[in-house]
């Protein structure tokens, strides 16, 4: 590989509100790695390519209905059955670049009445642990001027302003590297700022082992 690099890569998650522009930036991000000679790939949570992951599209296109705590368990379980692959990528030298992880599934589950943060949050421990995770921050009045939600579950405005508060309260999570950025600013200043971040990170996982999350 080039710039001498022969360690591990690094896991880089993209969090944030819906229409923050997570999906752009990963592949922004993911170009610009592979340019400068960072070997880098995309991935994306839900992963609804996999047997779990058209029950969750099914879900989430309100073709079928499922129990909270079920569909909860399958968004951890979508993450899991990849776990194998991506750790190997890891170990390979490869960064993953990944759009939505487990902070989208405990916010999500947890925004629904009577789930705790703690019950939703243990399906995921021992996941592969993020080296960075980059937030990108949207008022809900930024978010609503940048046109309509659709029409597939969850998007609505009032659910995402719950969703927020409990993305708010894991980032008080200070064993993890949370990155809060400001989204309401131009694609390409968005992009440097993500890249400035990511280049650290991937500097600084390099010769340290994969860490496992919240554990
Ligand atoms: P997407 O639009 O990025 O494909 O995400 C699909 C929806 O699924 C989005 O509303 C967030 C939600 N979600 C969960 O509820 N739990 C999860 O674990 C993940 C990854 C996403």
């Amino acid at each position: 590989r080039s710039k001498m690099s022969h360690g591990r890569g690094a896991l880089i998650v993209l969090e944030g509100v819906d229409k923050a522009g997570k999906t752009t930036q990963c592949k922004k991000l993911v170009n610009a790695l592979i340019e400068s000679g960072r070997p880098a790939e995309i991935m994306r949570f839900p992963d609804r390519t996999t047997q779990i992951g058209q029950l969750i599209n099914a879900y989430l296109e309100k073709k079928s209905n499922l129990e909270d705590h079920v569909v909860h368990l399958l968004f951890s379980a979508n993450r899991w059955e990849l776990e194998p692959l991506m750790r190997k990528k890891l170990e390979q030298g490869i960064s993953l670049v990944v759009d939505r992880y487990a902070f989208s599934g405990v916010a999500f589950t947890s925004a629904k009445p009577g789930f705790s943060l703690e019950w939703c949050m243990k399906p995921d421990v021992g996941l592969p642990k993020p080296d960075l995770v980059l937030f990108l921050q949207l008022h809900p009045l930024d978010a609503a001027q940048r046109g309509q939600y659709g029409s597939e579950r969850y998007e609505s405005s009032d659910f995402q302003k719950v969703v927020l508060q409990r993305f708010e309260q894991l980032m008080k999570d200070k064993s993890l590297n949370w990155q809060v950025i400001n989204a309401a600013k131009s694609i390409e200043d968005l992009h440097a700022e993500i890249k400035s971040h990511s280049e650290t990170a991937i500097t600084v996982a390099e010769f340290q082992p994969i860490g496992k999350l919240w554990k």
